[in-house]
Formats: C-alpha cells, structure tokens, sequence
C-alpha cells in the first residue's frame, strides 16, 4: 500500500483538456504576413474564410501568431499588452467577431522573457496571461520555445509546458494548446499527458517542396517535414498530433516572411494531401483574401479534408518505399481505407498498391475512389495500377466489397455517393 502510494506520486495522472478530438484546422498568420498583422487584417481574413467557404470546410481557427503584442523587450521590463494601434479595439472583441461568426480565435506567446520576434514573453507570468487570455475568450494557444533549449534536460523542458498548461486548465475554459518547440526532447513522447495538444515535429517549414539547400539555413522543406514524421504516427491521436508545421498552399513564393521559392500547383496539392493524411494540424499560412482559385479548390476538398478530420485519428504509415515511390495508408473510421501514392521522383512512373500485399489487409474485392478526381474508379480484385506524375500524390479511398464468412461471400458495403 505504501509502495502503491509513493508510485502514485511520483507519476502524476495525465493532464488533458478533453480538446482538438480531430486536429485543429484554420489559418494563422505567420506564414505569410510574420509581424506585420492588424485588426483589420484578421476581419478581412474571417469574412473571406467565410465568403470562399473554407469555414463551411471546417476551418474555424484563426489564429494570431507573433507581433499582436505592444512591447518588444524583456517580460522584466514590460507588461504582455495588446498593440492598440495594430488591435483598436483589443482581443476580446476580436475574439468575439471570430466567435458571433462560429469561429474560434488563437493568439502566441512563449515560455522566455521575448518571443521568437522580440516582443515580451510569458516567462514567470503564465498564470497571469492564461487568465488574460481565457478573459479575452481565446480558444487557442501557440507557445513558442523558438527551438532553444536544445540540449535542456527533458525535466526542464516539461516543466516549461506543464506550467503554462496547467495556468490553462486551471481556468477552465477550453483552450488548445500547442507547444511549439521543433521536436528537441523527444517532446512527441510526453507532451500529450502534460495536456499539450499538438508539438511541432521539426524546425520552420519554408516555401519549398524539395529544396535540401534550405535545411542548413535551418528551414524544412515538405518533404523534410514529412520524413521527420516517420516513425512519430504512434504518438499522435484524437487530442495529441504530431505537428508538420503551417501550410504553404498559395504562398507561391511571395510570403512577406517564409524563405524560400514557392511550389508548383502539384506540389502544394501534394502537400496538403499528405498532411491530410499523417493528420497534421492544417493552419493556411496563405492570404485567404487573394487566395487563386486552384489554391482554393486545393484546399477545400473535403473529400482530403475528411481523412485529416477522421474521428479514429488513425495517422498514415508509410506502408512501401521503393525509392522516389512511397506508398502511405491509413484506416478510416467506417472501415474504408486511405492509399497514398507519392512520387517524389523527377518522371512520371507508373504505381500500383493492393490492399492484401501493402497493407496486410485481406481484401479480395474492392472499391476504389479518387480523391482528387472525385470519381469512382471501379471495383478491383486486383493491384490497382495509375500513373502518377512527378512530385505528384495520387489518394484513394478503397472499400472492402466481398468477404468469405463461413465460405460463403457477401457484400460488405457500397461506396457512397460523391459529395
Ligand atoms: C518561430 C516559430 C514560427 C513563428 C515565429 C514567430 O519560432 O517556429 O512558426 O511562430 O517563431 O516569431
């Protein structure tokens, strides 16, 4: 018994604020516009989320990232303030905009004296600004480490964001919390049962697709992000998601912030299909208002979008590698399963998947949507072969048809109508 209670304590129960079931999905201002956000901006940002139908999509968050705060300099020195020029009419009113308009308001700060930007931090005030927040109506929180502490004792480390988790939890409105802290410490194994939401996995993405000459400038390209997720799929679930980094769908190079060329059209629809599918939070890092209408059919497919906001929260594996092809799966909800075919080479080249060889899933007769094309493609009993373009991701959903049960074959399911 004694033992029993000496365990006890020194294991604390897991924290959690019962949020971001699905991951959160919205916009947030960093990738485009860095510091340089206003009011103004974000009212602009909501009505067009809601004019271009991206809300009805399911992206409700709008998220403040650096620079709405009046003080660059240490917390020692100055008070956490809103910018009244940047804000007139402060958060709360702000929040509440977001919130009349069935939308949810997030806002950044972190554990030093500064930010990442310069401006005052929470450090040694985090009980103060999580009722500061909470009183604003703040929905969500980036708490931004800006990748120090890389070689802190892990101790250290959750001692920084159990703090400021708790100061949330203790003020009992529902606040997502996502640590962000470039994946040092392993944080992926431990940030869940401190109540943390999501943590980014690696370094800032940039607005690249494949351009290694970025890493060593400390930038991740997409294909960077998503090799540094292989092997974290276990560590997330509903509640706790590894975090790719915010999208750079429609950036097209010309981000006020991001280093960093632009994509193709095929490779940001890539982009956004595989965070679709490792169940990334999706912020848009894009300017919704002048958003072209590729980036916008991209980004609103709620076919893709509906494998990110699957409630099962199963994460995608990859499931082959043959080089320049990779093959990624993931079971959904209903049973269906979602194949990804990636092409990470410079040729088109043909791929082929089959549920029984790739995903030691015994389906002998299946159905097979395209995601992208919105078409049923058939019944298959057989590899299901396609082309698939250079830096391409092709994404099905295949549905088991037939199954033996005592000998005898029945049909399991019908695929659904388009949406
Ligand atoms: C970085 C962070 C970026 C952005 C920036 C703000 O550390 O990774 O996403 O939040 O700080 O200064």
């Amino acid at each position: 018994m004694v033992f029993a209670i000496a365990a006890h304590a020194a294991t604390p129960a897991p924290r959690s604020n019962g949020l971001a079931l699905t991951p959160p999905i919205g916009w947030s201002s960093w990738n485009n516009f860095g510091e340089d956000i206003n009011e103004q901006l974000v009212v602009d940002t909501i009505e067009a989320m809601i004019a271009n139908g991206m809300r009805d999509a399911g992206y409700v968050f709008v998220n403040l990232d650096d620079g709405w705060q009046r003080y660059k300099g240490t917390r020692r020195d100055h008070p956490l303030e809103v910018d009244p020029k940047k804000f007139p009419h402060g958060i709360a009113w702000l929040s509440n905009y977001a919130h009349e308009r069935g939308m949810k308001l997030g806002i950044y700060s972190g554990p030093g004296q500064t930010t990442c930007a310069g401006y005052t931090g929470s450090e040694g005030h985090e009980a103060d600004d999580a009722k500061m927040f909470a009183n604003w109506g703040i929905d969500h929180l980036k708490y931004d480490s800006c990748c120090s502490h890389r070689d802190a004792p892990k101790t250290e480390l959750q001692r920084i964001f159990r703090t400021m988790s708790d100061a949330l939890l203790a003020q009992k409105r529902g606040i997502v919390l996502h640590a962000c802290h470039c994946g040092w410490g392993d944080i992926w194994e431990w940030a869940s049962d401190l109540g943390v939401n999501h943590w980014r996995i690696g370094q800032d993405i940039s607005d690249d697709f494949n351009y290694p000459g970025n890493r060593e400038k400390y930038y991740f390209d997409v294909l960077d992000q998503l090799d540094r997720g292989v092997g974290l799929e276990k560590y997330a679930g509903p509640g706790h998601w590894n975090d790719y980094d915010m999208l750079i769908v429609g950036l097209d190079g010309k981000s006020k912030q991001l280093v960093g060329t632009g994509a193709s059209n095929t490779e940001y629809r890539t982009h956004f299909s595989l965070w679709a599918m490792v169940s990334s939070p999706m912020l848009v890092g894009a300017d919704i208002r002048k958003l072209d209408p590729y980036s916008l059919e991209t980004l609103t497919n709620k076919e893709i979008i509906a494998l990110n906001q699957d409630p099962a929260g199963n994460v995608a594996q990859k499931v082959r590698d043959d080089g320049d092809l990779e093959v990624f799966t993931r079971e959904l909800a209903d049973g269906s399963h979602a194949v990804l075919l990636l092409n990470r080479g410079a040729t088109t080249a043909e791929m082929s998947f089959s549920p029984r060889r790739d995903m030691q899933v015994p389906m002998d007769r299946f159905s097979v949507r395209d995601l992208w094309k919105h078409r049923n493609l058939g019944t298959y009993d057989m590899p299901v072969t396609v082309e698939v373009q250079s830096h391409e991701a092709r994404v099905f959903r295949i549905r088991q048809l037939t199954t033996s049960v005592n000998g005898r074959s029945g049909e399991l399911s019908t695929e659904p109508a388009a949406r």
